[in-house]
């Protein structure tokens, strides 16, 4: 079984899909493990270490792919003439291709992928059950992007956090509000917690009060028949109605006002990032306020970040760094690879180390998009066509 990890080539992508603890681990299960070379360089995993794991380093995205019959990846392959190489179109057809595939947006690269005969999984469709934590990429990026969040907004803001009491004076902490309490939200109260700012937190899902306050934080909530509902059987969110939006708007306007730093966590999966923070309520925070916007990769929760910059508005820093799990690129390949490896046991036999497909498997349900040259993903075959200009 060839399984080859390919350099990242899409812009802000740091990440890579095999460490060298995965590469053992894949070695264990059975694979002959070839890694593109330079693939490891922004996570700081030279070629020489793959090698000295086991593995063998292809000269170039052709040579790693050539005979393979699993392909690990961070973000989607490149696709036709998208970028220097078509990466899709040196699979064979028949490969287990897994990456994080983003597949609400990308419904032209689905296709392709049937096109090209590919058995794709995304790992960002990995249900959210017992026996697949250890394969939530969802998760374990999260953590990391939470975490990072309260980093890059103390790097803008001019003031400590903690409160300190000097000769010189007493300086106060720092205010912290975080918009969305799921994976991301929680490491960020953690982290602004361990920095010794005071913490409050927003969420819809009712849930979320138990686990914001046993952090040590304040839990602002509206409270309302529809909120109580506001879970789905998953434990994500639901989309809330106009009437809902509104008077959290009102409620996240006032909290706003008090704040230094506002961390946008805020998350509705497969749709738009709710809008929470307007331009206005940006404008009626004080200047060297920081608000960091982690939703600004799928349309912002905050009105005025901007995927890739930090915008001033009035004094008031709003960051929009893209990719921010792939700002921690080593502990991030470090744990989406490790992910991997959970995921990509459910395909292999374990007596005579073969692949085998189960595709009566939940996971393995949740996750392929596409087998056999049909796009078979309930969520996405339908919308299909054959010739991917669906
Ligand atoms: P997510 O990334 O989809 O959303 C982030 C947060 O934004 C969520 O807490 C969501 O409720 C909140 N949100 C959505 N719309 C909002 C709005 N209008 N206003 C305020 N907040 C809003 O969610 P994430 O972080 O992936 O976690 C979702 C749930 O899944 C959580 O309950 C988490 O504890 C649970 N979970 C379960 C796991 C498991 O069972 N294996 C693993 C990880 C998380």
């Amino acid at each position: 079984m060839k399984l080859a990890v390919l350099r990242e080539r899409r812009a802000h992508e740091t990440r890579v899909a095999a460490t060298v603890d995965s590469v053992k681990r894949l070695i264990a299960l059975g694979f002959d493990v070839c890694i593109e070379s330079g693939a490891g360089h922004f996570a700081s995993v030279t070629d020489t270490a793959y090698a000295a794991a086991g593995a063998t380093i292809a000269a170039d995205a052709a040579a790693a792919l050539a005979g393979s019959d699993v392909v690990l990846k961070v973000q989607r392959p490149l696709i036709g003439a998208e970028g220097e190489i078509d990466e899709l179109g040196l699979m064979k057809p028949g490969t287990l291709l897994i990456g994080m595939f983003a597949p609400y947006g990308e419904r032209a690269a689905i296709d392709a992928f049937a096109r090209q005969g590919v058995s794709a999984c995304s790992m960002e469709l990995v249900p959210r059950i017992s026996r697949a934590q250890s394969m939530d990429v969802l998760s374990s990026q999260a953590n990391l992007a939470g975490y990072k969040s309260v980093l890059d907004a103390a790097a803008e803001f001019g003031r400590a956090m903690p409160m300190m009491m000097t000769a010189a004076g007493t300086i106060a902490p720092a205010k912290v509000f975080v918009l969305g309490a799921g994976v991301a939200g929680l490491q960020a109260i953690a982290t602004a917690r361990r920095l010794g700012a005071v913490v409050s937190a927003t969420d819809v899902r009712p849930a979320a009060k138990e686990q914001v306050e046993s952090l040590g934080a304040t839990f602002v909530w509206l409270e309302s028949d529809e909120a109580k509902q506001a879970e789905t059987k998953g434990g994500y969110a639901k989309e809330m109605s106009a009437d809902y939006q509104r008077r959290q708007a009102e409620l996240v306007a006032d909290t706003l006002k008090k704040q230094d730093i506002v961390i946008c966590t805020a998350a509705i999966p497969g749709k738009q990032a709710p809008r929470l923070v307007s331009a206005e309520m940006v404008r009626s925070m004080r200047p060297g306020s920081v608000i960091v916007d982690l939703a600004v990769e799928s349309g912002g929760n905050c009105a005025l970040s901007q995927p890739g910059h930090v915008v001033d508005v009035d004094g008031v820093r709003v960051v929009g760094h893209r990719n921010v799990p792939g700002r921690l690129p080593v502990d991030a390949s470090a744990l989406y690879a490790r992910n991997l490896v959970a995921f990509l046991a459910l395909f292999v036999d374990s007596t005579t180390k073969t692949l085998r497909l189960d595709v009566e498997d939940e996971i393995v349900k949740a996750t392929m998009l596409t087998r056999g040259g049909a796009v078979i993903h309930p969520a996405f075959a339908a919308a299909s066509s054959p010739t991917g200009k669906a």
